[in-house]
């Protein structure tokens, strides 16, 4: 896809703030710190539009990202991260598990990020469970592959790929940098097939390549 235009539209702590423009959404999921909002800006070629932080738990709402006019990027908060405050901890559940069960079916794909060095944890398998279990497309990547080389990187993929397996449509898991751009091009692949198929399956589904 070309990106003519992106924006950060809002943050939503509930709800009622979440945008009511249509569109499909790629929704971004990982733990916190595992390069979610450093992946938007490298899809999007831009530097810093999600705001990253070396601090786990940067980004602490649902946050809205307007692509094209047409369709939306959602940075989730991140889970699991030992450092963040009690208070934070308690408010993703509601937070990012609300807006997946309210709109899971607008979602075209989640990107389920995982680090390339840590491998996958037991809340990433959980949340892979619930994708599937709610029939939400997606696919998972490795992150921060530019953190390894040769055998150590092809040894992270197998293991990923081990631990994950395909998704339900047959999606094997992606091998990803933010900082080099590796499997960039493969990502964004994955992405465009996600949203026509969506396009395709709604009948009225190229209502969201307008600005409406
Ligand atoms: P939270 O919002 O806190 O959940 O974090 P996040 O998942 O959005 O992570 P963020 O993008 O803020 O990145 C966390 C740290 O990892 C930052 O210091 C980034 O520079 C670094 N980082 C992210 N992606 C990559 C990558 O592909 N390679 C390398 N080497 N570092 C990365
Ligand atoms: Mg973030």
């Amino acid at each position: 896809m070309k990106i003519v235009s992106s924006r950060f539209e809002r943050e939503a702590h509930r709800a009622e703030d979440e945008p009511e423009a249509s569109g499909p959404y790629v929704v971004f999921l990982g733990r916190s710190n595992v390069g979610k909002s450093s992946l938007i800006n490298r899809l999007l070629g831009v530097s810093n539009l999600a705001r990253t932080s070396s601090t786990p738990g940067r980004t602490q709402s649902v946050n809205f990202y307007r692509i094209n006019e047409a369709l939306w990027f959602v940075d989730l908060p991140g889970y699991g991260f030992a450092k963040v405050p009690e208070e934070v901890r308690r408010s993703w559940r509601p937070m990012a598990q609300g807006f997946l069960e309210r709109r899971h079916e607008r979602i075209a794909t989640a990107v389920l990020i995982v680090d390339a060095r840590q491998g996958v944890t037991d809340l990433d398998l959980m949340m892979r469970d619930w994708l599937v279990a709610s029939g939400t497309p997606f696919v998972a990547v490795a992150t921060k592959a530019d953190k390894l080389s040769g055998n150590g990187r092809a040894a992270a993929g197998r293991a990923v790929r081990e631990a994950l397996g395909p998704s339900p449509a047959g999606v094997e898991p992606l091998l990803v940098s933010a900082k080099t751009a590796l499997g960039i091009r493969e990502l964004w692949s994955h992405l465009d097939r996600s949203l026509e198929a969506r396009a395709a399956t709604k009948g009225k589904g190229r209502a969201w390549t307008s600005a409406s």
